[in-house]
């Protein structure tokens, strides 16, 4: 696991925004396969990716994208869907194909089926190549909340209330927030041949410590990814600041700085 300690979410959003414009050019035409996430923390990465877009002409035409997560119960196109937000903040303001910009369909009449199908979708088009994630205050990826399988599959999961509080944010009021999701496994996301975590804030602190120090644990799912050989953690100064080892981590990114990306730690 590489952790970077960054000042601030601008500097975060260069790292991962790196990590993303070199997958995308290393697959050339036949076209990298994008994990994509939704919530705040990968905003600044799809705000600095644009900008390459925009500025510097990075090309996404060749791509195509898997999401990690969408509410089940929210009519199509409802504007807090999975399907609705990439768009919103990423997908219609770069070059990607929307159609190819796949996410599970929420509104399905057999969530569980289209859960298998998601799953097997992501396998046939060659698994991801780098998958961005974020993470919620009680360790969660996707939404696999604490007690989630450590191999568990695309499924149907409930939402803790800690994640339905932390998204009412989004929603008129906490009782209009979805109660279940169609996830992302934890084994699902550990096919994906490079990872990054983005985090910030306080209120994620006692996560990140777990994260890269923690006992691997379905109490904090996010442990799991210490088993991965190919995970980038970016975190602001507040995230990080339960870092037992953070002098360590600051230390060795500078003499590693000029490892190349390819190297897996
Ligand atoms: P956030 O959510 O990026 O909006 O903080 C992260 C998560 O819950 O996975």
């Amino acid at each position: 696991m590489e952790i970077h300690i960054v000042a601030d979410a601008d500097a975060g959003a260069k790292v991962v925004a790196d990590l993303f414009e070199r997958t995308v050019r290393d697959a050339g035409d036949s076209g990298a396969v994008l994990g994509l996430a939704t919530g705040s923390s990968p905003v600044p990465t799809y705000t600095e990716l644009i900008r390459r877009h925009r500025v510097e002409g990075l090309s996404f035409a060749a791509c195509r994208a898997f999401l990690l997560d969408e509410y089940v119960g929210l009519p199509a196109g409802h504007e807090q869907s999975y399907h609705a937000f990439i768009r919103e903040n990423f997908v219609s303001k770069v070059d990607i194909e929307d159609a190819s910009v796949i996410s599970p369909n929420g509104a399905a009449t057999d969530p569980a089926a289209e859960a298998a199908e998601y799953d097997r979708r992501i396998s046939e088009a060659g698994g991801v190549d780098l998958q961005i994630l974020g993470i919620g205050s009680n360790g969660h990826i996707a939404f696999n909340e604490p007690g989630s399988s450590l191999a568990s599959r695309t499924r149907v999961v409930g939402l803790t209330r800690s994640t339905i509080a932390d998204n009412a944010r989004y929603f008129d009021s906490p009782a209009d927030v979805p109660v279940r999701a169609i996830s992302q496994g934890l084994g699902t996301i550990l096919e994906a041949r490079r990872i990054v975590l983005t985090a910030s804030g306080e209120g994620k602190a006692a996560a990140v410590a777990q994260l890269a120090e923690g006992a691997i644990s379905a109490r904090w799912p996010a442990t799991v990814l210490q088993t991965h050989p190919a995970v980038t953690v970016v975190v602001d100064e507040a995230a990080a600041s339960q870092l037992e080892l953070a002098d360590y981590y600051r230390h060795s990114r500078a003499l590693e700085s000029d490892i190349p990306l390819s190297t897996d730690r």
